[in-house]
Parts: C-alpha cells; structure tokens; sequence
C-alpha cells in the first residue's frame, strides 16, 4: 500500500480554475482532495506555490526499442517522459523489427514493463499484408499507417491497399497522412537540392493535404475511426474546420506550433522531420484549429535521432527530433504568455488524448481517478539545456529558450517518479488498457 499526501499545492480542475488545496492518493488512485487533509502517508509533498496538473499523455512517441536503443530505449524514454510530466505515452510501430504482430506487441509489453517509469501503450503497424494481426493484435490504442514513407519500412501507400484496411473492422486508424508518390515525384525534381530547407519544398503542403483527403475519404465511407497524425498545414485545418465528422480527430504537435521554415537557418537539419516545419502561417492554423476544437489534442512525435547522424548533409540527415520532455514547458510558457488557458492545457494535453483513445479514469484530478500527476514551477524561467536532457540523444531543437513550467515533481500511479531532477528507480508503469480503441 503506498499513500502519498501532497499539501497546499495549486490544483488544477478540469474547467481551468483551480485552488489551493491537497490531495491524497492511497494505492494509485486519487482518494481524497481538498483542504487540510490529515492523513497518515508514506511520503508528504509540500508543493506550495506549484501547480498540480493531471499527469500529461503523449500519444505519439517513438522510442527506438528494439533494434536502434543506440538513439532511446523504453527505459530512456519513459524516463524523459516523466521528467517532461508524461506519465503516459503512445509509442508507435516503426522500430526494428516494425511491431506488425502479436509476437512483436508482446515482445515490447514485456521490454516496458521491465524498464518504463510512465504508463505505456503500443500501435501495430499496418504493412499490405498483415490485415488479420491488424483487428486481432491485444492490447493496441490503434493501427498506424504510414501513407508515406519515413523512418523505417512501414509504407502503405496505394489506395486499394488502404481500402482493405479501412473496410474491414472497427479499431481506431491513426494516419501519417503525407502523399508517397507526390513525395517521390518531387523529391526526383529537387535532386539537385542539399539544403535542408527542400525539405519542406519536396514534402510540401499539397503531399500532406492529399493523404489527408483520401483517409478523411475512406473513414467516410467506411464509417471508419481515422485520427490523424501531426497535423502540419493551413489546408488540412481548413479541410477539417469544414469536414470532421465526429468520429474523426486530429492532432498538432509543438515542433509545428513553435518551429517553422525560418529555423532552417539556424539549425539546418536537426529541425527536419515528416512532416516538415512549415511557415508561420502555418502555425498560426494549428494554433487556431486548437483553440476552435478543429484540432484535438497535441502529441510530441518524439522521435530522436543522434547529433552526428543528425549532422550528416542533408538528404542524408534522418527526419525526427526529441520532444517528450520539452512538450509540457513549451504549452505552459505559451499559457503564461496568454496564448491559451489552462483548461486548454488539460484538454489537449491530459483528457483529450485519453478521450480519444479511451484510455479510462486518466487526464483529470478528480477523485476516484488514477494518481498521475505532474507539479510544475510556473514561477521560474529556465533555459532548455542539452546536457540537462533525459532523453539518450541529449539535444533538442529547443535548447536555449527560456522556458516557464517546468516539472519539480511526476507521479505515476500514486508514486513519485521524478523527484526535482531524478528518478526512482524503484517505479514502473503499467500497460494502458483502451476502452474504445479495441472495439
Ligand atoms: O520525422 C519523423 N520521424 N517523422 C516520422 O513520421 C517518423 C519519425 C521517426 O521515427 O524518426
């Protein structure tokens, strides 16, 4: 039995207001919240002047195990997790071999629960022969295809093969919506090109909105459950804003709300990933498609890659940055900056992802919920450093901006598992269970 008892914290609800006030967590979920709470505990946590949020679910990482641990593993990148206030994570299909099975699915379940300090959750792969694994494979939060090719082998791109995947069962369908063969065609005509900022050129706007069309067009048809991926440009928020049925969702992610086609200048290709940075305007979309609800929740894409390989000329450079650990402090500084609410932060961040993939009793302190949780110092203003980072590869694309939010305490299941710049070894996370995306 653990107990653990955090005081005079700042505690979020749900609607955005919050209060001063404890709250109590016996054996992993939220027992008690309120004022003056007298109780014996394992471990009491004075958080005055911090912020208790509901512990944020990033439902878009990718941590590399197994077959490339030399960039993360699942103990690495849960352990980056939790120190951005992640306790949960999403962790998607394109690892070495490619979790296309129930063998492959069973093989990371046993990896996470040996190693993971934050909950987890695994996507199957679709490959064009494996429809059968697809709608049996358990436990999944969905199937991800990948209409276009990036890193690794999954690839799915001509529309019959897409069709079968889409007629046959019910599970939720998350797409990497960016079109193949417009990919090919251009990136042939831009050969010539080794700046990085092709990059954005060659996957333009229209590859994305293209994929983007043709999953909107199957989920229809099919009455199917479609989210899609790392939303990137104006076209698609406007496709969206005008045609999201309500079995659709969509995501943004902070690489396309803070970085953009400016930041090849200064950081060439660590800032190139799939989909590209796009323009200002861009961000200006997504920005606006969250705050209208056009776009649902924000996951990280985390997706590391070494500095060195990073650093080779592009088109040789791999697509993907880290993010797992930066997410939080980057919403949280555009909410001190008055760019969002702090309900917004618990929607797109905590309850929207859980919504979405139904993930129960997760994303809001409420009694009776699961005790994960993140304190944050919404008082100091720090820098992001490469050397502070969890995450194997030790960069990000954000390093040296000034920062406000950043967590002090994470706790997963009614535990603390990041304590003001460590971990406790001792704390492991357990398997998502999904409630809508297994139906
Ligand atoms: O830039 C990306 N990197 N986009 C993806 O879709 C995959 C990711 C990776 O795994 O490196």
């Amino acid at each position: 039995m653990t107990v653990l008892l955090i005081r005079n914290a700042r505690i979020a609800r749900p609607d955005g207001s919050n209060f001063d006030g404890d709250l109590l967590a016996r054996d992993g979920r939220i027992e008690r919240i309120g004022a003056g709470i007298d109780a014996h505990a394992d471990e009491t946590i004075d958080a005055r002047g911090q912020l208790l949020l509901p512990g944020v679910i990033d439902p878009q990482v990718h941590f590399r195990e197994p077959g490339k641990e030399y960039k993360e593993d699942l103990g690495t990148g849960s352990r980056a997790a939790v120190k951005g206030g992640v306790t949960s994570f999403l962790e998607m299909p394109n690892t070495d071999p490619p979790t296309v099975s129930q063998a492959a699915l069973d093989d990371k379940l046993v990896r996470a629960a040996g190693k993971c300090v934050a909950n987890y959750g695994f996507f199957i792969g679709a490959t064009t022969d494996n429809l059968e694994e697809l709608n049996r494979a358990q436990p999944v939060c969905g199937i991800k295809i990948f209409m276009g090719a990036s890193t690794g082998s999954l690839l799915v791109d001509r529309p019959e093969d897409l069709e079968r995947i889409f007629a046959d069962g019910t599970r939720l369908i998350a797409v990497h919506a960016e079109d193949e063969a417009r990919i090919r065609e251009r990136r042939a005509r831009f050969q010539d090109r080794t700046d990085p900022a092709a990059h954005s050129e060659i996957r333009d706007n229209l590859c994305a909105l293209k994929a983007t069309e043709l999953a909107l067009r199957l989920s229809k048809k099919y009455h199917r459950r479609l989210h899609i991926l790392h939303l990137s440009t104006k076209e698609e928020v406007e496709l969206l804003r005008r045609d999201k049925p309500a079995w659709v969702t969509a995501e943004a992610i902070p690489n396309h709300l803070f970085l953009n086609v400016d930041d090849y200048a200064g950081q060439g290709t660590l800032v190139q990933m799939n989909p590209p940075i796009r323009t200002k305007e861009d961000n200006a979309a997504l920005w606006a498609g969250l705050r209208d609800g056009t776009i649902d929740f924000i996951a990280t894409d985390h997706a590391p890659h070494t500095l060195e390989e990073k650093r080779r000329p592009y088109p040789q450079s791999p697509a993907g940055m880290p993010g797992v650990e930066t997410s939080l402090p980057l919403m949280l500084t555009a909410m001190a900056e008055g760019r969002c609410t702090l309900e917004e932060i618990q929607k797109w961040m905590c309850w929207g992802p859980a919504a979405a993939y139904g993930i129960p009793n997760k994303g809001k302190i409420l009694e009776g919920w699961d005790a994960d949780l993140t304190l944050v110092d919404m008082q100091t203003r720090r820098a992001v450093r490469n050397e502070e980072l969890f995450t194997k590869v030790k960069w990000s694309p954000f390093a040296g901006r000034e920062l406000t939010g950043w967590p002090i305490y994470t706790i997963v299941g009614g535990r603390v598992a990041y304590d003001r710049g460590r971990i406790r070894e001792d704390v492991r996370g357990k398997a998502l269970r999904f409630v809508i995306g297994d139906r």
